[in-house]
């Protein structure tokens, strides 16, 4: 069987990688492998502290994909390593600390791992965190990974594996009698295959021949500092006064600073207010984040879907594979998403864990 994957990202790799490993024959196209969603994601492992109220599927999605995480990392050749110091959440007023109260009653009620913490014991963990933080919460399987490594990584691998790279922009899905054969390059030509497994990430819902799809560009803006080497052990959320602000620290002695949320398209700009109010809220949660030296900003686009779940696994359209729709959880996703596509593309169906995100009824 061939494959088409239409996506170079972290999910489209991933499947591309895992196919190939398993006897396919796989391309991807895409004319900047990992600028997308990719480049601008923090990295967060998150189950407990990314999803929201209600989001009992994803989470047990969630942390499918994050236990598979190790054994990924281990076939890739382990030149990625796992960030394993869990997440502080952190609040600052009497509101903040209700909603991290209801917070850990919920996560207790559902059986999740969790621990409150006093201010003291907060800052024992993480020193840097400033003394006006009231109190916390500890998730301590909620971890981190750096994206970019992990995209080159697995660029790496797929190749190795005899993934061919197309670098070309997919003008279309190419449809032939009501079945999907291949994309439509810029230049006109076809290249085809007997299965498309879509993961174009934001762009998803806006390539033309492709059914409708329920995927939405949601915009966030985030930032990246040098300088604070050893600063944080593990990931910081915090609410500040009620407004969200995470803090992700990575190897390569970058801190991320995340993120805006915001339904705009398309919208590429980088603004002086998304930038001022994450510097301010990280500052106010982190004060030493104000020496460091501010190196990146950059929007990009979430995939979104109306329950902020993905679409995995066969489309209304014969020939075309959905791995897409992944929301704020591109990164974690990956190893579970990688897996499931990989088996129904080689055995026919997928896993009974991937099996609730198929479109199949889902937003009638
Ligand atoms: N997962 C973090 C974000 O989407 O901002």
């Amino acid at each position: 069987m061939t494959v088409v994957v239409a996506g170079g990202g972290l999910i489209g790799l991933a499947v591309a990688w895992r196919a190939a490993t398993r006897g396919l024959s796989v391309t991807v196209v895409d004319d900047a492998p990992g600028d997308g969603a990719s480049r601008a994601a923090a990295g967060m492992l998150a189950p407990l502290t990314e999803a929201a109220y209600g989001e009992e599927a994803l989470r047990a999605l969630s942390r499918e994909s994050l236990a598979r995480y190790p054994g990924f990392l281990a076939d890739l050749g382990g030149t990625v390593a796992l960030r394993t110091a869990g997440t502080v959440e952190v609040g600052f007023d009497a509101d903040d600390m209700a909603a991290l109260d209801r917070l850990h009653a919920y996560y207790v009620e559902s059986g999740l791992p969790v621990e409150r913490l006093t201010a003291g014991q907060a800052r024992r963990r993480e020193p840097a965190l400033s003394p006006r933080v009231r109190g916390a919460l500890h998730a301590p399987t909620d971890h981190s990974i750096e994206p970019r490594a992990l995209h080159a990584a697995l660029l790496t691998a797929a190749v190795d594996a005899g993934v061919e790279i197309v670098r070309s922009r997919i003008a279309a899905l190419a449809v032939t009698d009501d079945r999907a054969t291949g994309v439509v390059l810029s230049s006109g030509a076809v290249l085809g295959g007997d299965t498309v497994v879509l993961a174009l990430g934001a762009w998803s819902g806006a390539l033309p021949g492709t059914p409708p799809l329920p995927v939405r560009p949601v915009k966030g803006q985030i930032l990246r500092l040098r300088g604070g080497d050893g600063l944080l052990a593990g990931t910081i959320r915090a609410l500040v006064r009620g407004r969200h602000v995470y803090l992700v620290p990575s190897a390569d002695d970058r801190l991320v600073v995340g993120a805006t949320s915001e339904e705009l398209g398309f919208d590429a700009t980088v603004t002086a207010g998304a930038v001022h109010d994450l510097l301010r809220d990280a500052i106010e949660v982190v004060p030493e984040v104000a020496e460091l030296e501010l190196v990146e900003t950059l929007a990009r686009w979430r995939p979104g879907t109306p329950d902020n779940a993905p679409l995995l696994g066969p489309s209304p359209l014969p020939g075309l594979v959905l791995a897409t729709g992944h929301h704020r959880n591109g990164v974690l996703l990956t190893p579970a998403t990688a897996d499931a596509i990989a088996d129904l593309l080689t055995e026919g169906t997928l896993p009974a864990y991937a099996a609730p995100f198929t479109m199949d009824g889902r937003f009638r």
